[in-house]
């Protein structure tokens, strides 16, 4: 909001090319699509202008809507041959992404209702995915990976603060002129390893 930018700087700085989908020449490669967990997240850290540091979580907008194995049915006929049926013709007909699949959002790691609750706790998967949402782990409300937005719960009318990313050949960049990326993984994961990091030396 108040943020002061030096004007004479951001004027003499170049403005770097983009390529064919907007993406700056500068921006930061941040992982793959095909990397991304279909029912997580990718956690990584960025700098604030003022140095602070900050969480991200990335993920699918899909998340959550591709591997549902909470099939309390009992019958599961799946895939015991080895061939998953890979359902990459399953409905996907919003081609507003062209050919690089599904679409990607990053959001700010706190939660909205208590932001010192992570969405993303660390470790392999990242956050708790269902139907397209984000699952905060301590009261369940649920955001929109689309929009953000929450309509249940504690945090019901609220949403995430986003981070711009944008993909580009399946990969996926970070492209927040307010942000810099400082390192993959969550805060902790730059000095000290927790229990849950999956740094492991
Ligand atoms: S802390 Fe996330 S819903 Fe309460």
């Amino acid at each position: 909001m108040g943020d002061e930018t030096p004007a004479d700087e951001t004027q003499a700085a170049e403005v770097p090319a983009a390529d064919a989908d907007g993406v700056p020449a500068d921006a930061t490669e941040l992982t793959t699509v095909a990397d991304l967990p279909e029912n997580g997240s990718f956690l990584f850290t960025v700098r604030e202008p003022s140095g602070r540091e900050e969480e991200v979580l990335l993920a699918r907008t899909d998340a959550g809507m591709l591997d549902s194995d909470d099939d309390s049915e009992g019958s599961s006929d799946d895939d015991s041959d080895g061939s998953n049926d890979d359902d990459s013709e399953r409905s996907n007909d919003d081609d507003s992404e062209g050919s690089d699949g599904p679409q990607v959002t990053a959001w700010k790691n706190f939660c909205m209702h208590e932001p010192d609750q992570r969405l993303d706790r660390g470790g392999d998967v990242g956050a708790a995915m269902r139907d397209g949402q984000v699952i905060c782990p301590r009261h369940g409300s649920m955001f929109d990976l689309t929009s953000g937005y929450c309509d249940n719960g504690d945090a019901a009318g609220q949403t995430l603060v986003e981070v711009e990313v944008a993909v580009s050949d399946g990969v996926v960049y970070l492209t927040d002129d307010a942000l810099t990326f400082d390192h993959e993984g969550g805060i902790d994961d730059d000095d000290m390893p927790s229990s849950t990091s999956h740094l492991t030396f």
